[in-house]
């Protein structure tokens, strides 16, 4: 029988009842529900609503419900829709009206929300862990192969030599962004919207900073109607894990053309690889590619859960239910590649001699060469021209820039002196670009071991 026997009756046809229960999915909540509720009654025994005794009975309860739950002897029925009346009808079937007394100035409304953001802060916290991870193996990899020179690819084409590890710290660094895009996003879930009722609080004398303490709220809720409504968290926190995402997609297809034939920049375990059940010779990153199908599916999510709460009108709708699928898909989405990216990362060969022969193309070398001439005094755009008439010409001729000779040479820059013939070197290009931020093997060497420092702090205290 549901809650709200009072007010209905019949029995609820099958088809209503599978078309309305969240249990099936909203079980995950159990934990968050149960400490959420202890919370609520200890409260309301200290604000004197309920009897002490009563909370204490409730609470005892409670962790006995909890660990049915984890012993999987608790039996979840869709004629009880959702997480919140499994445990509530538990704590009445056992304590009668003592257990009735739970449900006191408080709604699902308000409940939902309440286990949503405690759910939201513990996955918070696993998610930030699993990123640190991704981002020491990628610090790893950068360490092991620091003198690796590779072209960097503007469009896809060469463009100039830099330090693989370089490319490597571009990824930590997005992924720090996405850390510190989620501890933000934390701020915001970490408020305690309980207390707000259905949805215009209660005539009850609660004492909602005393729940918030109770689980470690630093804030409540100011206004229950927005309390109710709100799941701005939600799309905030998913619009989080959907940049990440897109991150992860990028470094994903950075791995498929480097395992491809034509680069064989690197190569992955077999574990992380699948073969083809037709062609033998296969080796495919099926990895990366799935992390990047799946980026798809995470704004997705994002995209429904905006959509969800668009037309909705103040405050509580059932549409709201519809949160938690998307939420979760994306929550477990992110879980699973960052359970795999990590060990993927770190035991990647590099083909540093690939890297290099690529890299040893003297057009990656023209913008050095233009730079030189600025360096002897020559404006930047008129060295520009100049080196472009040089690249063009050396086209025509079929000759490689770097075996022009010095008389063709200074036919075409009238102002070239024989140290330019010197500048098609991708390991001397490097070394000239130790500017801050730069490719240069000693700021490179310089980012790698901070983020080690710093990724070493933080998975300590993890
Ligand atoms: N299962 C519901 C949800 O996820 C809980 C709140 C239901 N409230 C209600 N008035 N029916 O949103």
């Amino acid at each position: 029988m549901a809650l709200w026997g009072g007010r209905f009756s019949g029995v609820q046809k099958k088809e209503l009842i599978e078309f309305t229960e969240s249990v099936s999915f909203d079980k995950r909540f159990y934990r968050h529900d149960i400490a959420g509720s202890k919370a609520h009654v200890e409260m309301l025994a200290s604000c004197r609503i309920i009897p002490p005794k009563t909370a204490s009975a409730i609470k005892a309860e409670l962790d006995r419900i909890q660990k049915r739950i984890e012993g999987g002897k608790f039996e979840f029925k869709s004629e009880l829709e959702d997480i919140h009346m499994h445990i509530e009808s538990e704590i009445i079937r056992a304590l009668g009206d003592e257990g009735a007394r739970l449900h006191t100035a408080r709604s699902r409304n308000d409940q939902v929300n309440l286990d949503t953001r405690l759910y939201l802060r513990d996955e918070t916290a696993k998610i930030l862990a699993g990123i640190a991870n991704l981002q020491k193996a990628l610090v790893f990899q950068a360490e092991k192969n620091s003198g690796a020179i590779m072209p960097g690819y503007t469009h896809l084409q060469h463009a100039q030599p830099i330090l693989f590890a370089h490319h490597l710290l571009a990824y930590v660094e997005m992924f720090n962004r996405d850390t510190t895009r989620l501890q933000d996003c934390l701020k915001r879930i970490n408020v305690m919207t309980l207390g707000s009722g259905a949805i215009a609080g209660t005539t009850l004398p609660i004492d909602r900073k005393k729940t918030a303490a109770a689980l470690s709220f630093p804030a409540i809720s100011a206004n229950s109607m927005d309390a109710v409504a709100d799941r701005d968290f939600e799309c905030e926190f998913l619009a989080c894990l959907a940049i990440f995402a897109m991150h992860v997609s990028r470094l994903s297809e950075d791995i498929v053309l480097w395992m491809s034939k034509e680069f064989s920049f690197v190569e992955l375990a077999d574990a992380f690889c699948t073969g083809s059940s037709l062609m033998p010779q296969k080796k495919n990153p099926d990895v990366a590619e799935l992390a990047r199908g799946k980026t798809g599916r995470m704004y997705g999510n994002l995209m429904a859960i905006l959509t969800i709460c668009k037309g909705l009108p103040m405050s509580y709708n059932r549409d709201l239910q519809e949160d938690k699928e998307p939420l979760f898909d994306s929550i477990d989405t992110v879980l699973k590649i960052l359970s795999v990216f990590p060990p993927m990362i770190a035991t990647m060969e590099a083909r540093k001699d690939r890297m290099l022969a690529a890299a040893n193309n003297p057009e990656l070398m023209a913008t050095d060469l233009a730079e030189e001439l600025v360096r002897n005094g020559m404006p930047f755009r008129k060295a520009h021209e100049r080196t472009g008439s040089l690249v063009k010409w050396c086209n025509a001729n079929r000759t490689p820039l770097d075996k022009i000779s010095f008389e063709d040479m200074k036919r075409i820059i009238p102002e070239a002196d024989k140290s330019l013939l010197n500048i098609f070197d991708p390991a001397k290009s490097i070394s000239k670009r130790e500017i801050a931020g730069g490719t240069g093997p000693r700021q490179v060497r310089s980012q790698t071991n901070s983020w080690k420092r710093k990724l070493q702090d933080k998975l300590q205290r993890a």
